[in-house]
């Protein structure tokens, strides 16, 4: 079975780092992938195509592993005393962790056990074939309740991914889960490692903007008030959090909807613990499943050797912090050289509910909880954190050069529009024309935020190139921040490019890229 082996069967690792060699084939990227045969990452790409070339690999020699994921009701504890009943995979929350070695066969047999309610899965950074990319009304009909579907490809490149449901708003009901490829060949050592999810946890069904503006226009007041606003999308409020704390005031007043903030699936008041021992290395793959919530995060007493980004690995660049958006990931290196508990905190970039709260525990250590509240050095506006500027991939990219195409889009919408409203280059899917490429070219995507809110981008079936590095989300920064992206089109379909603000993306946020 591939899911629920979290970490027993992880070997220590001792590699050298591999920073000089060649990672296309460990990219996937290169295609031609063996599998289990001791195939080096150094192997060169033979047909000299660069990253940005191919999107996915072809390669179905693999072995195959079997996956079902059931989505259903039930039950989760996140805190003591604090059960709710939501949506689960596997009645597991977050979901099961989907666990498998670079070059495998997944074939993953969903399941709907859901009442009145079709879902799709949506396999968030590969680059599948266009057919299993999971997205209701583009790539797919939903499952419906009582059916299943499986999902078949190649899990290649090696990364740390995510899953989960695309239909409407189940992202937010519980829907979710890691999904990790391991590397044949680490560019990095490492002796231990765990997945770190961040979630927001919503005790509710989530409900559209539009419904909710509806709902403040009915004057239902207090909580569902607020929820317009929350990082959700944002209108202008009246409400004050009920909660009390730090809510942000730069939107008239904001109260969130949500529970809490989680790390693994625990509010900080029953923490999530991860082991470690001193003189190892510990590797992080630290992962963005919240619907709404992009993070300022950092682990008190260490730095964090970034290693990859979005499941792609960089030179290693060390840093106090990092903000890691939704639907982004970032994997780290921590030596473990300091001996005791120590937090590890992720704020909400925008403000709003108090951090989210794990620890880092060193075995043997007497100490086993951090002090109260402990905030990291890098969350008191110490030290460095990480730009997107300093992501240098392992490879060198191609790219330089006029883009075959080149797309101009406006972020806009939010607080200033009678509704929660949210529109690419002032149109609002499913309203909206598509983006149409061809295949073989080198497309560039110029994004320009018009808001006052964080948009983190994000495209399906492809790796884009951002500065240095391959990334396949983008976070574009509040008012007139701008993001560009570079990817050639070499994934026939029509793929989803989206905020991945749930909420944002439901209310138009939304466009379909198209290529035969
Ligand atoms: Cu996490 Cu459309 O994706
Ligand atoms: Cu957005």
């Amino acid at each position: 079975m591939s899911i629920d082996q979290k970490n027993e069967h992880l070997p220590s690792r001792r590699k050298f780092l591999r920073q000089g060699l060649s990672g296309l084939a460990g990219l996937g990227l290169g295609g031609g992938m063996l599998p289990l045969v001791g195939c080096e990452r150094g192997t060169s790409d033979p047909a000299g195509n660069g990253p940005l070339e191919t999107g996915h690999s072809t390669s179905s020699t693999g072995p195959v592993r079997e996956v079902h994921l059931t989505a259903s009701v039930g039950d989760v504890e996140v805190g003591p005393g604090q059960t709710f009943r939501t949506w689960l995979y596997n009645g597991q929350f977050p979901g099961p962790e989907i666990r498998v070695k670079e070059g495998e066969r997944l074939h993953i047999t969903v399941e709907n056990d859901l009442p009145d309610a079709g879902t799709t899965v949506h396999w968030h950074g590969l680059p599948v074939p266009n057919p299993m990319d999971g997205v209701p009304g583009v790539t797919q009909e939903p499952i419906q309740p009582g059916e299943s579907m499986t999902y078949e490809y190649e899990a290649a490149p090696a990364g740390s991914y995510m899953y989960h449901s695309h239909e409407s708003l189940q992202l937010d009901r519980g829907l979710v889960g890691p999904l990790i490829i391991e590397e044949r060949t680490p560019h990095v050592e490492y002796d231990r490692e765990h997945t770190v999810i961040l979630d927001d946890f919503l005790p509710e069904a989530p409900r559209p903007l539009e419904e909710l503006a509806g709902r403040r226009d009915d004057d239902s007041g207090g909580l569902m008030g607020g929820m317009m606003n929350r990082g959700r999308g944002g209108m202008m409020g009246e409400e004050t959090d009920p909660r009390g704390g730090m809510m942000g005031r730069q939107m008239g007043g904001i109260v969130s909807p949500y529970e809490g903030l989680l790390i693994n699936g625990k509010l900080p008041s029953d923490p999530s613990v991860f082991d470690v021992k001193r003189g190892e290395r510990m590797r992080l793959r630290l992962v963005n499943l919240s619907s709404a919530i992009p993070y300022h995060l950092a682990l008190a007493g260490h730095r964090l050797h970034v290693t990859h980004a979005d499941g792609q690995p960089v030179e290693p660049v060390e840093v106090d912090s990092l903000v890691i958006g939704m639907g982004e990931r970032y994997d780290v290196i921590v030596d473990a050289d300091n001996p005791g508990a120590h937090a590890l905190v992720a704020q909400p970039v925008e403000g709003g509910v108090p951090p989210a709260r794990a620890v880092v525990s060193y075995q043997d250590s007497r100490q086993a909880r951090p002090p109260e509240g402990q905030l990291p050095e890098g969350l008191r506006g110490e030290g460095r954190r990480l730009r997107y500027d300093d992501l240098q991939s392992v490879e060198s990219l191609p790219g330089g050069g006029a883009p075959d195409r080149t797309f101009n889009l406006r972020l806009s919408g939010g607080m200033m529009m009678s509704r929660g409203e949210w529109a690419i280059d002032g149109q609002q899917y499913p309203n909206a024309d598509p983006l149409e490429i061809r295949e073989g070219e080198r497309v560039r995507v110029n994004l320009s935020n018009m808001s006052m809110m964080l948009h983190p981008m994000h495209l399906h079936g492809h790796f884009f190139r951002v500065g240095n590095t391959l990334k396949d989300t983008v976070l574009v920064e509040p008012h007139m921040g701008r993001a560009s992206f570079e990817f050639v089109a070499d994934n026939p379909g029509d793929w989803l490019f989206h905020c991945h603000n749930l909420y944002h993306m439901e209310a138009g946020m939304a466009r379909v890229f198209t290529y035969a």
